[in-house]
């Protein structure tokens, strides 16, 4: 398949990216390195430095014809969302606007967007599925959601075949492609900050309903992710129509305090743990329904809890570039 990788510089799309060009694909990656970085650019694959808000540079991106276009550009972090929601609906909504439109003028017919399961707000009930009400709780989700409903539109008006992969927690490394954001709330980053700044680590809320009374979460690893991208876009090319908003997660609940204990065993960083108050409107459980996901796409992740660790910890001694600055 060609396949345009729109923030393929960037963690997710750069994983994506490398799998996809070791399975023999053709990969083009657009980006404009905001966040991302050129050393997580596959090898042999082509590169176009592009801002997805700036129209033109959108509608450039289509001079070639692809088979998929994989959208992982977007700002990502809730809490920077609720300070800068103009930005977030910039970039995540109104620049894929610019590209979902570009794409669909130019006959492109298969388009998958990287969602969240921040569209669904409040959880209703546990495991959450895809057509459980979505009211996003923050701008981050909101925008996410926008951009679903623009496929939508597009879909009538150009028979727009689509996917909106809806991700839960995401960690794991591959190909040297990893991620340390330093302002994280994404939790094996930051444990990975602590360990580097020999603090503890703060778990928020210890009363929840949940078997430890540490909040529940789904993780899944980032290769697993990038395999369900490329089921996704092989049906597609192959003329299947999705069409619909698919979870990726493992429908597999950790507890805060488990992943924290995996952490220490897999590093032996011997990290104190300590409890904060429950942070506000922090559900007990977030666990993904992912019956779509192997149905449609003959989906279930393989990795488990102690395998996106370790990848994320090698990544981490090997290939994180900040901290080796930090720690030369
Ligand atoms: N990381 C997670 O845990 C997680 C969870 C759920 C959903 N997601 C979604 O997955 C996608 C990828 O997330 P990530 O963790 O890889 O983030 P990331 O920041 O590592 O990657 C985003 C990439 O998009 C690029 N980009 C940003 N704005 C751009 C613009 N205006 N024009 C062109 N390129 C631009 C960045 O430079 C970067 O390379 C996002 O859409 C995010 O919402 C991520």
């Amino acid at each position: 398949m060609r396949i345009l990788i729109i923030g393929g510089a960037g963690y997710i799309g750069g994983v994506t990216a490398h799998l996809a060009a070791n399975s023999g694909h053709d990969v083009t990656i657009a980006d404009n390195f905001s966040t991302g970085n050129t050393y997580n650019v596959a090898k042999n694959a082509k590169l176009i430095e592009a801002d997805i808000c700036n129209r033109l540079e959108a509608e450039q991106l289509f001079g070639l014809n692809y088979d998929v276009v994989m959208h992982f550009a977007a700002r990502i972090l809730v809490p920077e969302s609720m300070q800068k929601p103009y930005d977030y609906f910039q970039i995540n909504t109104f620049g894929a606007l610019n590209v979902i439109n570009a794409a669909s003028i130019n006959g492109i017919k298969n388009y998958i967007l990287s969602s969240t399961a921040a569209v669904y707000g409040e959880p209703v009930s546990i495991p959450l599925q895809e057509d459980d009400p979505t009211k996003p709780v923050n701008p981050y989700g909101a925008s996410k959601l926008l951009t679903e409903q623009i496929l939508q539109s597009y879909q009538i008006t150009y028979s727009l075949n689509w996917a909106a992969l809806r991700y839960f927690n995401v960690a794991g490394a591959y190909e040297g492609v990893g991620t340390d954001y330093p302002f994280v709330s994404h939790i094996i980053p930051s444990l990975l900050n602590q360990m580097r700044k020999k603090q503890p680590v703060t778990i928020n809320g210890k009363d929840f309903d949940t078997p430890d009374g540490t909040a529940v979460r789904d993780y899944v690893h980032v290769l697993d992710l990038a395999r369900a991208h490329l089921l996704a876009a092989e049906k597609m090319a192959g003329g299947q129509e999705i069409c619909q908003p698919i979870n990726l997660g493992s429908h597999h609940g950790y507890s805060v305090l488990e992943v924290a204990e995996t952490f220490n065993k897999v590093t032996n960083a011997s990290l104190p743990i300590i409890y904060g108050p429950r942070r506000p409107g922090d559900p007990a459980k977030l666990v993904a329904g992912n019956a779509r996901a192997k149905e449609i796409l003959g989906w279930q992740p393989n990795l488990d809890l102690q395998k996106m660790i370790s990848d994320h910890y090698e990544w981490f001694l090997k290939d994180s570039r900040k901290t080796q600055q930090v720690l030369q």
